[in-house]
């Protein structure tokens, strides 16, 4: 049976820039054309969809959604625990949402807290040190270099260019102040892992799924060398950036790619759905480099590459995720749950804690 299902979103035209902004501010945001792109996918499925739109229209709207389930893509404004903005009122009100709670949203946003879940596990991520200015630079780096200096809570190569892979402490300094001053966050600083890059999309609950792993391409070139996705690769409307699917690589690494992915897709308590981003060594050692629990569902990305080495579709797996989240709240069978209503009544009726 066709579902009701809320979208909530962040639009490109969400943000005025301002002088002081960096150009890229509203990266991550999603274009109309993504959005439409989910929507037609949601609608082949059978279902209603109804635009919310970002976290301030939630608000006002919260009440009333009318829907059984938001479907939410939405990356919040301002700071480390802008993605949890969405789904931490979705829970406060009662409303069933597909993907990762908040507690996840800002704990995998904030690149260095999902760094030491990682360490606690067990599971290999490149050995870093954190930076909140450009002082003792010379102190904390134990590491030696090359480096690459990365802002601390942001996606989509924000703050990365050709000069954020450093080989010694000058240029380390410089692009240490550059993240803390243009960014106003600390930079995380990793060892540079020159050689090839994978993703590896995860789906499920109980028993998580690891999906075909991509590799990225840059320039035509599987070996990436010193090569990396810098903000610039992001943005060029060329093919410089480029996903080979499956990646042509020897079965035994697929295999670890993916138990390695379905393991930190775990260790983070992710729901639903996922992405892990990893940069295998010359040596053939491999590191997590990231795990993004709102991954792009956009055309050019890998949800929409994946499902056809497995046969199937991107409407077929946007469903499918869809679906994934409807189990987990019993709502995939028939029954219909005015979730939005119970729950506003109740809310009314209760008291502040404190
Ligand atoms: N330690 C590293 N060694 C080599 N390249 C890296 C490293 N960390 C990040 N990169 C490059 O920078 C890109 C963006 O980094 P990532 O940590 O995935 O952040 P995000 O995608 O959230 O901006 C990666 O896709 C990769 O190309
Ligand atoms: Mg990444």
């Amino acid at each position: 049976m066709g579902k009701k299902i809320g979208i909530t979103y962040n639009l490109k035209t969400d943000i005025q820039l301002s002088a002081e902004d960096p150009a890229d501010l509203n990266a991550e945001f999603d274009s109309e054309e993504t959005l439409n792109f989910i929507i037609a996918a949601l609608e082949s499925g059978g279902h209603r969809v109804k635009k919310i739109g970002h976290v301030y229209n939630l608000i006002k709207h919260i009440e009333d959604l009318d829907v059984d389930i938001v479907f939410n893509i939405a990356e919040g404004f301002k700071g480390r625990n802008r993605e949890a903005q969405v789904p931490l009122l979705l829970e406060l009100f009662g409303v069933p949402y597909v993907g990762s709670d908040a507690l996840t949203l800002g704990l995998t946003l904030d690149k260095i807290v999902a760094k030491k879940c990682f360490i606690a596990d067990g599971l290999p991520t490149a050995p870093y040190f954190c930076a909140e200015n450009a002082k003792d630079l010379k102190k904390l780096n134990t590491i030696g270099y090359p480096l690459i200096v990365k802002p601390r809570y942001e996606g989509t190569s924000k703050g990365l260019s050709p000069q954020s892979r450093v080989e010694n402490l000058e240029q380390l300094t410089r692009q240490v102040e550059l993240i803390t001053q243009k960014y106003k966050q600390a930079a995380l600083v990793e060892k540079f892992i020159r050689g090839t890059e994978f993703t590896v999309p995860v789906m499920g609950n109980e028993n998580p799924q690891a999906m075909p792993v991509s590799q990225v391409k840059i320039d035509g070139k599987l070996d990436l060398g010193n090569n990396f996705f810098t903000f610039e690769l992001v943005l060029a409307k060329d093919d410089s950036l480029q996903y080979a699917c499956p990646a042509p690589i020897p079965p035994a690494l697929t295999k670890k790619l993916q138990a390695i992915a379905v393991l930190a897709y775990k260790s983070v308590d992710c729901r639903d759905f996922g992405r892990v981003d990893f940069r295998v060594d010359e040596q053939g050692n491999l590191y997590i480099l990231e795990i993004n629990p709102l991954p792009s569902l956009a055309k050019l990305d890998v949800f929409n590459l994946f499902p056809q080495t497995i046969g199937s579709t991107y409407e077929k797996t946007v469903n499918q995720i869809l679906n994934i989240a409807l189990e987990r709240y019993g709502l995939d069978q028939h029954q219909k749950v005015a979730h939005s209503k119970i729950n506003a009544a109740s809310h009314a009726g209760i008291p502040t804690g404190r």
